[in-house]
């Protein structure tokens, strides 16, 4: 079992440098992964929040975090991930081939209403990995609120320490998705392939949750009851 500090090999890229994808960023760094990370704007807009959110995190543009990392978070609103007007915004081919994982949510507030991304047999994810082909998608870090996500890390063991369920039609990508999410302080809980994850999703039976492994596939048997 690795320490939260022993420096990791992978690269973590995150694209989003607002409420989780700052957490994150800290979560990552706290456990020995070099950081990239990225708003839409230019690096320099970004590097003074950086240095203080997220010290030791290297600002840059979506594309050359997406590039140059092993796994690359998506911590953007959906809406700008997947704009109606179909122009793209992520750096689809710099994540060909890499580990992506989804921790968007549909949030009419901030998205606007959007029909596209709301309906009952298909998960927002499912709709991210369409618009990502070649990536290996994983749905994670959607369920929890990023005060929750900011405080909850604890060492593998712990009696508080809380889960973060994972999705995935990808079961290798899966296993590092949940090696990080260990690492970062959580245990993992793999619901399966990717359309698992709609108990994530806003309105559903996960969404918001702050609770254990035992506690999560509690749930997740009540809702497939
Ligand atoms: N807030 C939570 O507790 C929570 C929990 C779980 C999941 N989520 C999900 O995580 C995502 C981010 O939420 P948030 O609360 O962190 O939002 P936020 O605080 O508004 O931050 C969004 C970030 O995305 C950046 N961004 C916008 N367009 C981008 C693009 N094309 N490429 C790269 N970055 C881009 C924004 O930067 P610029 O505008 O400067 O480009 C900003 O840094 C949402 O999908 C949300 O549903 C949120």
């Amino acid at each position: 079992m690795h320490s939260l500090t022993e420096p990791k090999q992978a690269t973590i890229g995150i694209l989003g440098a607002g409420k989780v994808g700052t957490v994150l960023a800290r979560l990552a760094i706290a456990a020995g992964y070099p950081v990239l990370i990225a708003s839409s704007r230019p690096p320099a807009a970004i590097e003074l929040t950086i240095d203080v959110l997220a010290h030791g995190a290297e600002a840059t543009t979506a594309s050359d975090a997406a590039g140059r990392a092993d796994i690359v978070i998506l911590a953007l609103p959906l809406g700008k991930a997947l704009p109606l007007d179909g122009v793209e915004t992520l750096p689809v081919d710099e994540l060909r081939g890499k580990i992506v994982i989804d921790a968007m949510n549909y949030w009419w507030e901030v998205d606007g209403v959007r029909p596209d991304l709301t309906g009952d047999d298909v998960t927002t994810s499912e709709l991210v990995a369409t618009a990502l082909p070649g990536s290996r998608l994983v749905k994670a870090f959607n369920h929890m609120g990023y005060h929750d996500l900011d405080e909850g890390a604890r060492p593998a063991g712990d009696p508080d320490r809380k889960a973060i369920a994972l999705s995935g039609d990808d079961v290798a990508a899966n296993d590092v998705v949940a090696d990080l999410i260990d690492s970062l302080g959580f245990d993992p809980v793999d619901l399966g392939a990717l359309a698992e994850g709609a108990v994530l999703q806003p309105g559903r039976e996960l969404f918001g949750a702050n609770l254990s492994a035992s506690e999560i596939r509690d749930v997740v048997e009540r809702a497939a009851a």
